[in-house]
C-alpha cells in the first residue's frame, strides 16, 4: 500500500483556487491514500462565526467533498482531508475520507484549539475508522495529538493507520508526539500539515510544515521542511501495524490494566 500527505500553503478563502492548487501539487504522484491538510480549502484563521459559517460547506454536497470525490474516482485512491463542514446546527472543524465508492468517514474534531473555540461546534463524531482496501483507516485533526486518548481509541478499534490532517503552529511537538502515537499504538501515521502565514484579525500564525509519515516502530519513513509544498507518498506493509507482541509476555492492548485507570477526571482535583 502507498500512503502520502500533501503539505502546501492554501490560501485563506480562495476556495476554488486552494482545490486547483492541491489538484496541481499532487500532479502525477500516486497513492492509494492521500491525506491533505486540515481546513485546506478555506484556510485557517476566521475571524468571526459568520465568516465560518459562509465559507463552510455541507458533506458531501459542497465543493470540496465533490472534488475529493471526483478525485478519488479518477485515480481509483482514497483522501482523508480537513474541512469547514457546515451542518443544520452549526459549524464543525471536520476531516472526511472518500473513496471511489463515495464518502466514507466524517469526522468532526473533538479536541478545539485556541480560537477554533470561538468559531466552531466541538466534534460529537468520535474517533471512527473505516476500511480502505482491506486496511483499516482512522481520523484524528491536528489538535488531537496531544490527547493520546485519540490515537489509543482508534488503534484499539482496529486502525492500522492514523490519517491527521492538520495546521500546525506549536513548533516541534506533533513531530514528537506523533512519533509516540505511532509507537505506543503500533500503527502508521500520517501527518498532513500546512505551511506559510496567515495575518487575519489583528494575529498572525505561522503555520510549521514538517508533514511526516510515521512506522509503527517510530521511525520517520518521510517528512518534509518548514516551507516546502510537496506531495510525498511512501510504500508500507500494513500487516506490520497487526503486531502487538512487544515480547512473548507483553501485548500492547491485552497488558493494559483498565482497572487502575481512572480516565474520566479532568486532572483539577
Ligand atoms: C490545531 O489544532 N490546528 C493546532
Amino acid at each position: 500500500m502507498r500512503i502520502g500527505y500533501l503539505q502546501f500553503r492554501p490560501e485563506f478563502g480562495e476556495v476554488e483556487g486552494n482545490l486547483r492548487r492541491a489538484r496541481e501539487l499532487l500532479g502525477d504522484e500516486r497513492a492509494d491514500l492521500w491525506v491533505l491538510p486540515e481546513l485546506f480549502s478555506t484556510g485557517y484563521q476566521f475571524t468571526s462565526p459568520q465568516e465560518a459559517r459562509e465559507l463552510a460547506e455541507p458533506v458531501p454536497d459542497g465543493p470540496t467533498t465533490r472534488a475529493l470525490l471526483a478525485w478519488a474516482r479518477e485515480w481509483s485512491c482514497y483522501f482523508v482531508a480537513g474541512l469547514a463542514e457546515l451542518a443544520p446546527q452549526g459549524v464543525y472543524n471536520s476531516a472526511v475520507l472518500v473513496g471511489p465508492q463515495g464518502l466514507l468517514l466524517l469526522y468532526r474534531k473533538t479536541h478545539l484549539f485556541y480560537r477554533e473555540k470561538e468559531h466552531f461546534l466541538p466534534g460529537d463524531t468520535g474517533f471512527q475508522v473505516a476500511e480502505v482496501g482491506g486496511v483499516v483507516v482512522g481520523l484524528m485533526v491536528c489538535f488531537d495529538h496531544l490527547f493520546p486518548e485519540a490515537a489509543r481509541t482508534l488503534a484499539l478499534k482496529g486502525a492500522q493507520v492514523i490519517a491527521h490532517p492538520a495546521n500546525l503552529v506549536l513548533p516541534g511537538i506533533a513531530q514528537l508526539t506523533m512519533r509516540v502515537r505511532a509507537l505506543e499504538n503500533r500503527v502508521f501515521t500520517v501527518t498532513a500539515n500546512r505551511v506559510g502565514e496567515e495575518r487575519r484579525g489583528g494575529e498572525a500564525l505561522r503555520f510549521t510544515g514538517q508533514s511526516q509519515i510515521v512506522s509503527p516502530r517510530g521511525e520517520v519513513l518521510a517528512g518534509s521542511g518548514e516551507e516546502t509544498e510537496e506531495a510525498v507518498a511512501v510504500e508500507i506493509d500494513p500487516r506490520e501495524a497487526l503486531d502487538k507482541e512487544i515480547t512473548p509476555f507483553n501485548h500492547l492492548f491485552s497488558d493494559r490494566r483498565v482497572g487502575l485507570y481512572e480516565l474520566c477526571g479532568d486532572g483539577r482535583g
